[in-house]
């Protein structure tokens, strides 16, 4: 993973036109990771996937609304027959904290009892968002639950939650791109890019 700075000055006539890193150069930071670097980790997730659940039937439940991207590039480089379903989430908590109280604003309309689930994520955080969705899923009896995720930030990481998937350790920056959003914008960055402190402070 290289840090680029992604330079140049912001026309919002451009801005609006394209969002892509160059364009939107002034509300980021720097790219930490670009869509080809992202593209390549997705094929290298899914053969491990593949290889893990060979002859299993494996349901892909996808955290909305970040990981609506990792969702339809990792289950379309898979091999495998899958399943795919989703959940909303929302993390109760004071202020940006997470409390790891979890509100579920949208279930699966699949019964999970005797699959073999993988949560498929954006990003862990802190962790106590995926902590309790593993708890949730396990306890509705399904055989396997395991997590993928794209992003992970060590420095937050306040429960041992245990990720067998993982794309990037990333620095504890807020950042942008791939299905992550600043206030709804940004997911569709292709480059994932730490946000201009500017936009938030
Ligand atoms: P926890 O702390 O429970 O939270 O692991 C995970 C959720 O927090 C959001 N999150 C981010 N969203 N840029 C974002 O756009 C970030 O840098 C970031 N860090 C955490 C995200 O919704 C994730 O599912
Ligand atoms: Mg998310």
């Amino acid at each position: 993973m290289v840090s680029r700075h992604v330079g140049g000055s912001t026309n919002p006539q451009t801005r609006l036109a394209d969002v892509d890193a160059k364009h939107v150069a002034a509300d980021l930071d720097h790219v930490i990771v670009t869509a080809d670097e992202i593209a390549a980790k997705v094929t290298e997730m899914a053969e491990q996937i593949d290889a893990d659940y060979a002859g299993r039937d494996v349901l892909l439940v996808g955290v909305l609304n970040g990981a609506v991207m990792v969702m339809s590039d990792l289950s379309r480089a898979m091999r495998i027959h899958l399943t795919m379903d989703w959940m909303a989430v929302s993390s109760y908590g004071a202020g940006t904290k997470s409390s790891g109280v979890v509100r579920i604003l949208k279930d699966l309309t699949t019964d999970v009892l005797d699959k073999h689930v993988l949560i498929v994520e954006d990003i862990v955080d802190t962790g106590l968002t995926l902590s309790y969705l593993a708890d949730n899923l396990r306890g509705r009896g399904a055989a396997t639950v395991e997590i993928a995720a794209m992003f992970r930030k060590p420095a937050a990481l306040t429960t041992d939650v245990d990720v067998k998937y993982i794309g990037f350790d990333i620095p504890n920056d807020f950042v942008v791109g791939y299905g992550l959003d600043f206030n709804g914008h940004y997911r569709n960055l292709r480059d994932v890019a730490v946000l201009g402190k500017h936009m938030y402070q």
